[in-house]
Parts: structure tokens; sequence; C-alpha cells
């Protein structure tokens, strides 16, 4: 028996390894990934080591992440609940993936996560591993155990000789945080009081608005079929288009979030996110499609968006219905070509300008308050609104009679 586990090298999952020896009796793989959340790895290979693990797995996922996961969601405008830019949501589906074809290479029958028992994470973890490997062990320790506090986990770790300095995290947070390319997020202990404000020190990836520079920072989007390929001229991949607009973004105090949200499994949870780069990807890609996408393409995404962020909420990521919506947004994407100027300043996201050389809808001879030409003729608009008002004017009549 043997078992692909999820690892952080953090206190928690050095727990789960230890105890999936001794409450399995299998052999674990650790699966370790690099997804932009800004720590190093290697403690992580050297404490798997230790812990006598033969075969570790420590990819970077960056790259792919942002362009098969991140830039494909900001294609649909995705928010959920009008407000959560998804962050953690978007990265469950590539680890479960990645677990699974570790599985299959390593021939591995299970796997294992360290997410709760109350949150969306393992709904997310097991749904993909599921989609993926219909006949896989999954293993939830959290499920499972009896280790439900804090000091039971630190007497498990003292009694089975796991060093309890693994909290590292630069300084150390009372919060249960996930970071990725996208996001940073925080949950637990004063955010639990939905009226209690956190504390600036908490935030790690933007200033606060009031801290941030007098003078704003301008930058120029390039957009190829809906995707940002370009910042300020210069061609860029999708991870690098991240971790720039991140940093600039932070600096500026952009892409703070604190929300109350319905998770799947029935509660709601308050949680802080930051999310700078996305949260100027969002406005800027609308701004792109206000000038290039058809009216009614752009209303029929509109409608359908709520529906597939919720499909990645919910972790529905490796589903028929999400690669049907994802066909449907990807094809009015072609026309999603241009460039648009975002200006950056105390925590707002201001659209500058935007252009289209090959795509612009927008004809300002038309739409123009001077003389058209003839391009556009008032009399037609007569019999146009008359035909709308028919049903109104006949309901009207038998409203007063
Ligand atoms: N509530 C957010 C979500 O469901 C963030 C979850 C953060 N996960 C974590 N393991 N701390 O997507
Ligand atoms: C967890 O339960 O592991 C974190 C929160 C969540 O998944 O929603």
């Amino acid at each position: 028996k043997k078992v692909v586990l999820a690892y952080s090298g953090g206190l928690d999952t050095s727990i789960i390894l230890k105890w999936l020896k001794e409450e399995y009796d299998c052999e674990v793989v650790t699966f370790t990934a690099d997804i932009g959340q800004g720590e190093e790895l290697e403690p992580a290979r050297a404490k798997a080591e230790a812990a006598g693990v033969k075969e570790i797995y420590i990819d970077d996922l960056t790259e792919e992440f942002a362009r098969d996961f991140v830039f494909p969601m900001f294609r649909a405008n995705a928010i959920y609940e009008g407000e959560y830019l998804l962050g953690t949501s978007i990265a469950r589906p590539l680890i479960a993936k990645r677990l699974i074809e570790i599985a299959n290479e390593t021939g591995a029958d299970a796997i294992s996560h360290g997410a709760t028992g109350k949150g969306n994470d393992q709904v997310r973890f097991e749904l993909g591993a599921y989609a993926l490997k219909p006949d896989v062990h999954v293993i939830a320790p959290w499920r499972e155990w009896d280790l439900l506090s804090r000091e039971k986990l630190m007497k498990y770790a003292e009694d089975h000789g796991i060093q309890i300095d693994y909290v590292k995290q630069g300084k150390k947070s009372p919060y249960s945080m996930d970071a990725n390319l996208l996001h940073i997020s925080y949950e637990g202990d004063i955010l639990e009081d939905p009226w209690a404000e956190p504390e600036e020190d908490m935030w790690r990836w933007t200033v606060s608005p009031e801290q941030a520079p007098n003078e704003p920072t301008y930058v120029e989007l390039t957009y190829a079929k809906g995707d940002i390929v370009a910042i300020d001229g210069k061609p860029m991949s999708a991870a690098e288009v991240m971790v720039h607009l991140n940093k600039v973004g932070g600096e500026n105090g952009i892409g703070r979030d604190d929300i109350v949200e319905n998770r799947y499994v029935g509660m709601k949870s308050r949680g802080c996110y930051e999310t700078p780069a996305g949260t100027i990807m969002l406005k800027a890609h609308r701004a792109i499609e206000s000038l290039t996408l058809d009216r009614e393409a752009a209303h029929l995404k509109d409608e359908l968006m709520p529906k597939y962020a919720s499909i990645v909420y919910n972790g529905y990521w490796w589903s028929p219905e999400r690669e049907a919506l994802q066909a449907l947004i990807d094809h009015t994407q072609q026309v999603v070509n241009g460039v648009v100027r975002m200006k950056l300043y105390k925590g707002n996201v201001i659209v500058a300008g935007r252009k289209s050389d090959t795509n612009s809808l927008f004809d300002a001879s038309i739409a123009t308050f001077e003389d058209d030409a003839g391009a556009y003729d008032q009399k037609d608009a007569s019999g146009f609104i008359k035909l709308n008002a028919l049903r109104l004017r006949v309901a009207s009549r038998l409203k007063k009679s």
C-alpha cells in the first residue's frame, strides 16, 4: 500500500506523514508544489528525507497554474458571491491533478491531504482526484483522527519526535493561511468575529491605501485572445504577468478584501484576502471586453459567470459543465485583443484608456453627439420604441378599465 501526500513541510502535514505510516502501515510519497506561495521548498525536502520518505516530489507548477488555471478563469470574469476572486479554489484542481499523476507514476493507490473536515478544500481535492482516477482511495486524516485541538496535535508531535519549530512562516501568524500566485488568504483567530476589523499587521502582500504613494502608477496591459501577453510593451508569460501585477498592485494598496462567504459544506465563514494582480486583471479584462465583445455575447457571459464561479468554488473544475462553459467562454475571446491603460492609486484600480486596432466595435462616427452623416437614422428609433412599447400599452389599458 502506497499513499501520495500533499505535503507542505509544516507541522500539520508532518504529523499526517507520521500518522499515515502508523495507522495504515503504508509507504508515503510526498508531493510539495511551488504555485507561487513565496516559500522556500527545500526545507520540505529535508524534512521528508529526515522522516524516511524515499520518493519525494518537489515541483514548480507556477507557470502551469497561471497559464492553465488562473488565466482561463479570468477570461470568464469569475467572482464568487460578488466579491471573492477564488484564489484558493482555483489552485486545488491543479494539486489534485498532480497528486493523481504522481500516484500513477509511483504505483500508489491512495492520496492524502491536510484539509480539515469542515471546509471547501477537502471537497475540491477529492472531487478532482475522483474525476481523474475513479478508483483512488482518499485518506483524509482530519476526518478520521481525534487530534482535533492544537494541544492534541502538539502532544502527538512531541510523543512522536516531530519538531515543533516547524511553524516557520517568517513571522508567526495566528491565522489559517493559504497562498499562491493569485492570493493569500486569512481565516480563523480574531476573524471568527465578523465585526472585528483585522489588525493592520495581518496583511502581508499590500500596503494599506493610506500608506500607498501619493503618485499613481500606470500600467499598459496588452491582450491577445483575452489573456494579458505583455506589460508596458514587454512580452511576459502568464506567471510573469501575475508577479509583476502583484508587485505594483501591492505597492499601491490594491486587492484587499474582507468578506463573509458561504462554504459549499453549508457554513458561513469569514475570510480576508489579498489579490493584487487579480483585482487589476478583472477590471482590465472587462475594459478590453467592453470595446471588443458584442453586446449579447458579453451579456451571455455575464449570465453564465456566477454559475462558472460556483463551479470553481465548489470544486468541479474537472467536470463536463465547466469544460462546456470554458469552450463557450474561450470562443468569445477570439476578438478580445488590444491594450488597456490602468491607473493604480491608493487602493483604486482605474481604467485610464482602452484601444484595439483590430477588434474595436466602438464606432465614434455612429455614437457621436455631432452630425453622424447618415450613419444612424433617428427615425428608425420611433418604430423600434413603439413596437417594444406595445405590450406595455396593452397592459396599461387593461389596468385603467
Ligand atoms: N475560504 C476560501 C476558499 O474556500 C479560502 C480557503 C483557504 N484554505 C486554507 N486551507 N486556509 O476558497
Ligand atoms: C480547511 O478546512 O482545510 C480550510 C478551509 C476550507 O477548506 O474551506
